[in-house]
């Protein structure tokens, strides 16, 4: 498939960041690890109007043929990082996206932990950030950071849970809106926080964000259901809950399904905009 242009101009935000645009891919992901394990030192970000096979966390299907939709990757490399940095980097991209959003939209954005964005009750967006690991010393090389999100449209012939728990950002796109404005944003809120993962600067902005505080919900760890309240988050992006004998368990991103049902909300319980 053949790239089409672009105009997003990252030099300043995102120095020598190849940039590449198509129609349909199977999936941006899938194309930027493709391209990173021929490329390994080349940052790269990768949009498609459409997905063929987009995908999610644990093998999910990411329904990606919205009328518009905005689906791309950023890859890059990283100095041998510890494989615990991936959830950081997940937590950093949502993080960097709901600021992007209520900056360039008005929109006010919810997330899901670990992954997910929620507007007016609904999943709007998910991110899958996956990493490419050197075999022998375990450390992570590769990041691909993909986001998809629903701008417009509906979900007729998405699968049942997707039908019951996504939206979309509008019903119409605004004429004001630009995918270029977004992009550029997310990219600057992102790369600030990647320059200084370490900090951990993103956490007090996605915990102000975070879904569900306060409320009790299950969850799945190795298929087995559990049950808990909300608490927060700790240093390490992982989700506190308190069980039913008052203990607080710590949830770990890579263990825990959370569906998302159980977050929707009718428009009117929550506040739309600013
Ligand atoms: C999730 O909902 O679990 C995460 C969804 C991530 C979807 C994005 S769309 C762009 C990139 N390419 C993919 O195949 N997946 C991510």
């Amino acid at each position: 498939m053949k790239a089409k242009s672009l105009e997003v101009n990252t030099e300043k935000i995102w120095e020598n960041l190849e940039i590449r645009n198509f129609e349909e891919l199977d999936s941006t992901n899938n194309y930027v690890k493709k391209y990173l394990a021929k490329n390994k030192e080349k940052e790269i970000l990768v949009l498609a109007d459409r997905q063929t096979k987009g995908r999610g966390r644990s093998g999910r299907n990411f329904y990606s043929k919205l009328k518009h939709g905005l689906y791309f990757s950023l890859g890059f490399s990283v100095e041998d990082t510890d494989p615990e940095l991936l959830s950081m980097y997940t937590i950093a991209a949502a993080s960097s996206m709901i600021q992007a959003i209520e900056k360039e939209c008005g929109l006010k954005i919810k997330v899901k932990w670990v992954n997910d964005l929620f507007y007016q009750g609904k999943k709007v967006a998910g991110i899958l950030a996956e990493a490419i690991t050197n075999q022998k010393t375990n450390k992570i090389s590769s990041l691909v950071i993909g986001i998809g999100i629903n701008l417009v449209g509906t979900f007729d012939d998405a699968d049942s849970s997707t039908q019951k728990s996504a939206g979309t950002l509008y019903e119409v796109l605004p004429e004001e809106f630009e995918k270029e404005s977004l992009i550029i944003e997310f990219l600057r809120v992102f790369h600030l926080y990647h320059q200084n993962i370490e900090s951990k600067s993103f956490l007090p902005v996605y915990e102000k964000h975070l879904l569900g505080i306060g409320q009790e919900v299950y969850y799945l760890r190795r298929d087995k259901k559990y049950e808990g309240r909300i608490e927060g988050i700790n240093e390490q992006g992982q989700l506190l809950v308190k069980n039913k004998k008052n203990n607080i368990e710590i949830l770990i991103a890579d263990e825990i399904h959370f569906s998302s049902e159980q977050f929707v909300q009718e428009i009117g319980e929550t506040n739309e905009n600013f």
